[in-house]
């Protein structure tokens, strides 16, 4: 039966897929020798099947490589990661991206249907919460909340939602923990980014 287990498991591992959207994000910016580069100095596998199980720390091991090699904080690599790989998201799964006008009724609906066909989809997978509240005049409540505690990957990636949407995003985030989850609350405000000027016609 499918559920939202909530408990880690014993050794925490994330599903292939994100580790080949990262190796897309970085490969698209940086080129595949700076992929090859980083996944060497993270002594990290490399093949990645999307449905396959790998150690998160394989993932932070390749964050870190990259925060060594760009000067960056670890945090740092994960937003431009999370808003990087949004894209590529909303390239292969344009449908889920289609049937909604903006980024709050997309999240709001983040849990029950993507998240959620995740679960059947991907033995074992555990996505993170995200549950939505729409606060009026294109403003959010998005409160995160996973095991993994990777709350800099989500603000990313509500970036990049913004961004798919053509919206400016202002967020103020408060970092939480409860029973043992990483609960990250962004107060988020998407303002549509103004049209130019028509210029009259000749
Ligand atoms: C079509 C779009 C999407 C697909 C197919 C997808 C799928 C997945 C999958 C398979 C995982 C790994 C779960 C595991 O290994 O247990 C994951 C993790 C994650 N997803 Fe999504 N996702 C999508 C969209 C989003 C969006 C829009 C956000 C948020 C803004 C998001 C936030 C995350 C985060 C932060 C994780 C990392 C795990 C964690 O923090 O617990 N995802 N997603």
């Amino acid at each position: 039966m499918l559920q939202w287990c909530g408990l880690p498991p014993t050794v925490p591992h994330m599903k292939g897929i994100v580790f080949n959207l990262v190796e897309l994000a970085v490969t698209e910016e940086f080129g595949a020798e700076t992929w090859t580069a980083l996944l060497e100095a993270a002594n990290a596998g490399g093949r990645y099947e999307n449905t396959g199980d790998h150690d998160d720390a394989e993932l932070l091991a390749i964050v870190g490589a990259a925060s060594e090699a760009l000067g960056l904080t670890p945090a740092q690599v994960l937003r431009w990661t999370g808003e990087r790989i949004i894209p590529h998201m909303a390239a292969s799964y344009s449908a889920y991206f289609d049937a909604h006008p903006g980024p709050i009724e997309f999240f709001a609906t983040l849990d029950d249907t993507i998240h959620w066909e995740v679960l059947s989809m991907y033995e074992g997978a555990e996505p993170p919460r995200f549950q939505t509240e729409d606060l009026g005049d294109g403003r959010a409540m998005i409160e995160y909340s996973s095991f993994r505690g990777l709350p800099d990957l989500a603000e990313g990636m509500i970036a990049g939602v913004a961004a798919h949407y053509g919206t400016e995003l202002i967020v103020d985030r408060q970092d939480g923990e409860e029973d043992g989850r990483t609960v990250c609350r962004f107060q988020c405000a998407f303002r549509t980014a103004e049209l130019p000027e028509q210029q009259p016609l000749p």
